[in-house]
């Protein structure tokens, strides 16, 4: 991760601004392109961001902790993001948590040290057909049971040992 700290984030942003403009309906796209390129959005990257479409740093943070989807702070391989929407929650999304944290060995809102996996809440994923629902980065499971999480967790964790 330190090598993401010691980038010229001045030029990342410029490159970024270059394409997606300076108003400051582009500071979405451009914390996606960032999440999506680096994992999450390194505090330089983010006074950068800041400089570059005018804006204050607050405006930029507060953003990024909005949406679930963006981050400040270094994230898992595998982010692990249960939904907590009331069709899910209705549905056992309390003991689908309480197993996601039994197998993983995080409580949420935790990155396992080994880097490997993060444990989240997030809001409904659009599979309120499905509940309870989550995400695994892209990956979309529904109908979770306790039993079925256990298989979903070790199935990640054989990715990570891949590696
Ligand atoms: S309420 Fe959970 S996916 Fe919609």
């Amino acid at each position: 991760m330190s090598a993401l700290l010691d980038m010229d984030w001045r030029s990342v942003v410029a490159d970024l601004v270059a394409t997606r403009g300076t108003d400051r309906t582009a500071l979405i796209p451009i914390l996606q392109d960032i999440q999506l390129n680096y994992g999450y959005v390194p505090k330089e990257a983010q006074t950068q961001l800041a400089l570059a479409l005018d804006i204050s740093q607050a405006q930029v943070s507060e953003v990024i902790s909005f949406y679930s989807f963006l981050s400040g702070e270094p994230k898992g391989k595998f982010v692990f993001r249960l939904c907590q929407t009331i069709s899910c929650e209705m549905a056992g999304k309390e003991e689908v948590a309480r197993a996601l944290e039994s197998s993983l060995g995080l409580s949420f809102g935790e990155t396992s040290e080994d880097g490997l996996f993060s444990l989240e809440y997030t809001n409904c994923i659009g599979m309120c057909d499905q509940p309870p629902a989550m995400l695994v980065n892209d990956d979309v499971f529904g109908d979770l049971t306790p039993e079925s999480v256990e298989e979903i967790v070790s199935g990640y964790r054989r990715k990570g040992e891949e590696l």
